[in-house]
């Protein structure tokens, strides 16, 4: 079989291979920026504080809080200033929220028998401030 040249031209793009590079780059690293700011930036409460840390030990890989990309899940930006929820159209309230994170829906694992109903409501009270 002669060699096509033309299918080679396609994959020898080095210009564009970096430019993505560079693109992946500057995203992640705001990202990682929104994900560290402080409890006192963020003007959270202890209890606030509290669940903020357990949103980011169990819930940050996969919605984002400060932005409305998704992750592996939808993002939880604004969660309960909207009355339904953004991929579900499940009713934004402490019920229904709750819920999910005790059992878990679809893809998504329970959480009911990791976290404590203390930490569930302090998870819920930092949700109340995206
Ligand atoms: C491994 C990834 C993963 C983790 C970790 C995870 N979730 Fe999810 N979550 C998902 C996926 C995927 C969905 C979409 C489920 C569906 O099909 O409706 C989802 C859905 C949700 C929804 C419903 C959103 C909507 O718009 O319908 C809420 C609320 C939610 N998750 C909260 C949480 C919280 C709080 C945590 C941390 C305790 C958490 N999730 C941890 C993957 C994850």
């Amino acid at each position: 079989m002669a060699d096509d040249p033309s299918s080679l031209d396609q994959h020898c793009r080095p210009g564009f291979a970096c430019c993505w590079a560079l693109i992946l780059l500057l995203a992640s690293s705001t990202c990682e920026l929104e994900r560290r700011r402080s409890d006192a930036e963020l003007g959270l409460n202890p209890q606030q504080a509290s669940g903020h840390h357990i949103y980011e030990q169990y819930c940050d890989r996969c919605h984002a809080a400060y932005s409305s990309r998704g992750r592996q899940g939808p993002s939880l930006k604004a969660i309960f200033r909207k009355p339904f929820l953004s991929s579900s159209g499940i009713p934004a309230n402490e019920a229904r929220v709750s819920e999910i994170i005790r059992v878990g829906r679809n893809k998504m694992r329970g959480f009911g028998n990791v976290l404590t109903e203390d930490e569930i409501h302090d998870l819920l009270a930092y949700l109340h401030t995206l």
